[in-house]
């Protein structure tokens, strides 16, 4: 067994470790400018030419070349292994370790995967330059050979086995080359199948220069758009970022873009902006917020300006300022992405917007502003209470004192009638407090909701899985297919399922296809894809409790009725009333459903 540090802690050490406090340990430094100068440590010199950079984390001696971060530097000096420098820096910064042990067996099975991906990484990236389709297509889309290099770009030709022949040639076992989501077995006869065909390959490369999946995108309107890896021992969506590696090279790390597209990284990459990342196809996570952090003292969203776009800004602030992170935002102009509006505007323009941006409490107010028509008294109200529900989770009064003035101005409506109004809110919240209900389902129902129908709840939560992976995640985690009523709704459950099982996204067109074929393209059906979602998507997972308390409520009372009429029916047909099991474990079931009820209500 081997044994190894874990990676929350590899990154605390490396975020403790400050570089000029490192090498300040070892040598004297000066300030020069924005960097710090001393006499290299690794050659002889009498005039310092070793430089080391506040901004980057990193030194560099323009002597001999070297060069690298903190953890590099105590390597170097030290003479040491990488977990050795991490156990001394550690220790340096009161940063405790554990170690734990891991199966060698294991670690052979990921260096195997990292193996394959780069050699398929670099077969494809082959097979571009032969590809006229290939290369017009990124012509088109303004993407020069230098930015084409520097994404390690590729091209996977339309073949069913291309990708499959050359890596089992080289020896690689079909088995780990399935796991990785290169190829799939075949349905009806024995064999694998390549499963990206005929699409410009986007290589997802870590920090450490690994390719660890692959997105590929198709050249013309077909379906899916992009296809990425799925999931595997080496890549794990949640965290890591598209184009992390390029800004972990080039960026000063002053500032971090998050974009939604590999598109948009690669246009602004190749317009001189070297900072921007992507999330995977996938929402912003805890973990990437983290990696935000550490690769950008700002942090910039600048999501396309639709309406997929505006919730999902929503949605990386809420996730950010949890991590204490303040996002400023980019509102690009109508139906806009940045490689758009870079192509059109160019660098100059775009570098603009970041002075224009939003702070993001600002755009949040914005965003609930234009729901409502301020001159009317009702709306006023309603902004007022629902803007107040966001100061108050602000950490400083001196910031919730800046934007209770702020609405004040907005709605004229007094400072002293906003902050009552903001007390009320916490009173009403006390007293519909909310009990946990201690089953399998983790759920904390408000009354409000419960009253409108199952069906209609049903609707609404089928829409709302369509609408987002993340929501039928949770939605899935916590209501089965049978809870269910309608069987046209258990159907469409299930279809959604099998859709996110082979994609991120869901395209409203394929579903009806697909519902079409099973000739179930009922009213409920239409009425789902015709639906207008109208949750707040500033809580929106409330509304989805609440959805699923609706349905688990009247399916609970349901059963409870039924058991009631099972125990009438019995005490009707017995005629004498002694105690037996079946009477007993009806008695029994009622007081648990009783129980289960009393929790949701
Ligand atoms: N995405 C995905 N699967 C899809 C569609 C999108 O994984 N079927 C992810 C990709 O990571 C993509 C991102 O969502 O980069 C944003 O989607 P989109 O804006 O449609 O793609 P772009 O990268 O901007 O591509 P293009 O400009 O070519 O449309
Ligand atoms: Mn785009």
């Amino acid at each position: 067994m081997t044994s190894f540090i874990n990676n929350e802690i590899i990154e605390k050490v490396k975020d403790r470790s400050d570089i000029v406090e490192v090498v300040s340990d070892y040598l004297p430094l000066k300030k020069a400018g924005s960097n710090y100068v001393g006499l290299c440590p690794f050659h002889n010199e009498k005039t310092p030419s070793f430089s080391v950079s506040n901004s980057k984390q990193f030194f560099h001696c323009f002597g001999c070349g070297v060069g690298g971060d903190s953890i590099e530097f105590i390597m170097k000096k030290e003479n040491l292994e990488f977990v050795d420098a991490i156990k001394l820096l550690a220790d340096k910064y009161g940063i405790e370790i554990k170690e734990t042990k891991v199966d060698p067996e294991y670690i052979k099975e990921k260096d195997r995967a990292y193996e394959i991906n780069r050699e398929t990484a670099r077969f494809f990236y082959n097979n571009l330059n032969k590809n006229k389709k290939a290369m017009n297509y990124l012509k088109k889309r303004n993407i020069d050979s230098k930015t084409l290099r520097r994404f390690g770009l590729g091209y996977s030709i339309d073949s069913w086995d291309n990708l499959y022949n050359h890596l089992t040639n080289k020896g690689y076992k079909a088995k780990d080359i399935a796991k990785l989501g290169l190829i799939a077995p075949r349905k009806k006869s024995d064999g694998y199948y390549d499963k990206f065909r005929n699409r410009i390959m986007f290589p997802i490369i870590d920090t450490r220069s690994r390719v660890i999946g692959f997105g590929g995108r198709i050249m013309d309107d077909s379906m899916p758009k992009y296809l990425n890896s799925q999931e595997s021992i080496i890549f794990d969506k949640s965290n890591c970022l598209y184009g992390l590696n390029l800004v972990n090279k080039y960026s000063n790390r002053e500032r971090i873009l998050l974009v939604e597209g590999y598109m948009d990284v690669m246009a602004l990459f190749s317009k001189g902006i070297n900072y921007s990342v992507a999330s995977l196809g996938t929402s912003l996570t805890e973990r990437q917020a983290k990696l935000l952090k550490r690769f950008g003292k700002e942090v910039y969203i600048c999501y396309d300006s639709d309406r997929a776009g505006i919730k999902a800004t929503l949605r990386a602030i809420d996730i950010l300022t949890k991590e204490n992170i303040e996002p400023r935002i980019i509102v690009l102009p109508d139906d806009m992405d940045p490689d758009d509006y870079i192509n059109k505007v160019g660098l100059a323009r775009f570098e603009k917007l970041f002075s224009e941006s939003y702070n993001y409490m600002d755009y949040r107010i914005d965003i609930i502003k234009s729901k409502y028509d301020l001159t009317k008294a009702e709306d006023k109200i309603k902004f007022t209470t629902e803007v107040g529900e966001l100061i108050k989770k602000l950490k400083s009064s001196i910031e919730q004192d800046v934007y209770i003035k702020k609405i004040s101005k907005d709605t004229d409506i007094s400072i002293d009638a906003i902050k009552a109004e903001m007390k009320k809110i916490n009173y009403k919240k006390k007293t519909n407090y909310k009990k946990t209900y201690t089953g399998t389902q983790n759920i904390t129902p408000v009354d409000s909701e419960v009253k409108s129908g199952k069906l209609k709840a049903e609707l609404d939560l089928l829409r709302l899985m369509i609408e987002d992976k993340d929501y039928f995640r949770y939605i899935d985690e916590n209501l089965s297919v049978n809870d269910l009523s309608s069987e046209d709704c258990k159907k469409i459950f299930q279809f959604i399922r099998e859709e996110y099982n082979n994609s991120e996204f869901i395209k409203t067109e394929d579903i009806i296809d697909k519902a079409r074929k099973d000739n179930i393209y009922s009213y409920i059906f239409r009425s789902i894809i015709e639906m207008d979602i109208k949750y707040d998507p500033t809580n929106i997972e409330d509304s989805i409790k609440d959805l699923i308390n609706t349905i688990l409520y009247k399916n609970l009372k349901k059963q409870r009725e039924d058991i009631l009429k099972e125990i009438s029916d019995y005490e009707n047909k017995v005629e004498n009333d002694q105690e037996n099991d079946y009477l007993s474990n009806l008695i029994l079931e009622l007081t648990r459903l009783n129980n289960e009820i009393k929790f949701i209500k």
